[in-house]
């Protein structure tokens, strides 16, 4: 597993220190409320349970799973949800919890959904941004790091499911994906 790594972008500890920058600066701007936190499935868990664990407010916890890659290492721009809520946004702060926003699409559609189905306010983290790749246009209040436009794995972010457990963030070798 560790061997398909061709480097490793961000250790552990570089996530770590970072996690809890972005919990410190969310802390301060939601100091005078309750902040409903929504983790996107599955690649967001492991940061969405870091981020929740450095942010000192109280956190309202739930998970959307959504559809956009459909096991290919391409976007195809639609998107389509697998599991929604089991809370109301209605009146609520909410942070939607990213582990990466690529083309933008994923989040633009919830984003738009969440603002139509009466969400007070919606902001976004995301630990990584592929700028570099951007279709969709979206507004990002808090973001770990910007990454190069490579396939990016490990802390969550998956290729074909695996690599999601790997503890830090690296750049798979090409010659695992290219003729896939
Ligand atoms: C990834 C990521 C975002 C989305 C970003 O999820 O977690 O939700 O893709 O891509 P976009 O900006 O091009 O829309 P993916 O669909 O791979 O599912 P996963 O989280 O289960 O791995």
């Amino acid at each position: 597993m560790h061997r398909d790594c061709k480097c490793i972008l961000f250790t552990e500890e570089d996530i770590r220190r970072r996690v809890a920058e972005l919990g410190e600066e969310i802390t301060r701007d939601y100091s005078s409320g309750q902040l409903f936190a929504i983790g996107i499935l599955k690649g967001s868990v492991l940061f969405f349970a870091d981020l929740v664990r450095a942010i000192q407010v109280p956190v309202l916890m739930d998970f959307m799973g959504v559809s956009s890659y459909q096991n290919r290492s391409e976007t195809s721009g639609e998107v389509r949800i697998l599991k929604d809520l089991d809370f109301s946004v209605e009146g609520r702060d909410v942070l939607i919890v990213e582990d990466i926003v690529d083309s933008g699409y994923t989040l633009r559609y919830l984003c738009d959904t969440l603002e139509r189905r009466g969400a007070k306010s919606v902001k976004v983290v995301t630990f990584l941004d592929k700028a570099s790749a951007r279709r969709a246009e979206v507004e990002i209040a808090y973001r770990g790091f910007e990454v190069p436009n490579a396939f990016i794995v490990g802390y969550g972010l998956d290729y074909a499911e695996q690599y999601r457990n790997l503890p830090y963030i690296g750049i798979l070798r090409e010659e695992l994906y290219q003729h896939a």
